[in-house]
């Protein structure tokens, strides 16, 4: 596996290997690396030749009082995994590379509306430092394809709505959330979470699994299952942010006539902000 930290270097070996008529995909992360992006990787490689993945903790989209600071930063041991699994090339870039000229004097992408609801509402501009880090990621490395779980499922979102209004020549793939045996979703915030707190976690998967058993039955009464589920993550402990039942295409609240809905959480486990989604079928 290659490592690089500029933009140059990348772009040099991008454009190797695309003379050499390969397929590129991009896997953007901010490290701590779990089973989840690994599977991103996995999913990279049956889909193109070479495989790039980002490390950057992007400051832009952590708000004041967030965990921009503590993130977990484990680059040594992400690289391992990553050559493990036969990764062709890690970009880690400083943060002077991607915003040389400072935060805040960098351009910036918004995408209206989709940014401002669920997790945009209790995190202002967190998906702003998204897309615009993310456009960047693809401009720098022009890549046939890239991927992203749905288990930030609103991000996928942002970034799909993000590279079409912009015309970004990019297929963007979504990865099925990768899960513990006890059903909660790989995440690198799960490492906040103490012992104790780790055994009541997997009820946040459990209440979004009993939502959606209702609606698959035919419960369409969404406000009283949402608060229902509300009630039931406060007596597992959990401090809610929100718990809301939204069309999976776009997010709007459900008009009676979507074919998928989303069930989409965020909740506080001590000082952990986990998030969560399941999509239903509507048949
Ligand atoms: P990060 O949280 O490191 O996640 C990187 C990618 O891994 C994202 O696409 C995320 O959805 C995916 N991922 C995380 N947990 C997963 C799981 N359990 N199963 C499947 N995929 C999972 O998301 C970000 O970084 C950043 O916002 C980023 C897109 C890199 C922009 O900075």
């Amino acid at each position: 596996m290659k490592r690089v930290n500029s933009i140059k270097q990348l772009r040099q070996q991008v454009a190797a290997w695309r003379m050499a008529g390969e397929r590129i995909a991009l896997v953007p992360t901010m490290g701590n690396l779990h089973a989840g992006h690994l599977e991103l990787v996995k999913q990279a490689q049956q889909r193109a030749d070479r495989v790039v993945v980002s490390i950057f903790v992007n400051p832009m989209q952590f708000g004041a009082g967030e965990d921009f600071g503590s993130y977990p930063r484990t680059l040594e041991q992400d690289a391992t995994q990553l050559e493990v699994v036969k990764t062709d090339l890690l970009f880690t870039p400083s943060v002077e590379e991607i915003y040389p000229h400072g935060q805040e004097q960098q351009t910036t992408v918004t995408v209206p509306g989709l940014s401002d609801i669920l997790c945009g509402a209790s995190r202002p501009g967190h998906f702003a430092g998204v897309a615009t880090v993310v456009c960047k990621l693809f401009n720098m490395a022009q890549t046939d394809l890239a991927l992203f779980g749905t288990k930030d499922f609103q991000q996928l979102l942002v970034i799909r709505r993000m590279a079409e209004d912009l015309c970004i020549p990019i297929e963007i793939v979504g990865v099925p959330t990768v899960r513990e045996t006890d059903g909660l979703a790989r995440s690198s915030r799960n490492g906040y979470l103490t012992a104790s707190e780790r055994s009541l976690a997997p009820a946040l998967y459990r209440i979004l699994c009993e939502t959606s058993a209702a609606i698959a039955k035919g419960n369409r009464g969404f406000m009283a299952l949402e608060l229902e589920a509300k009630q039931a993550l406060e007596v597992a402990g959990f401090k809610p942010d929100y718990y809301s039942i939204r069309n999976a295409a776009n997010l709007a609240e459900p008009s009676g006539d979507e074919n998928e809905l989303v069930i989409l959480a965020a909740a506080y486990l001590g000082r952990a902000r986990l998030i969560d989604n399941l999509v239903v079928e509507i048949c």
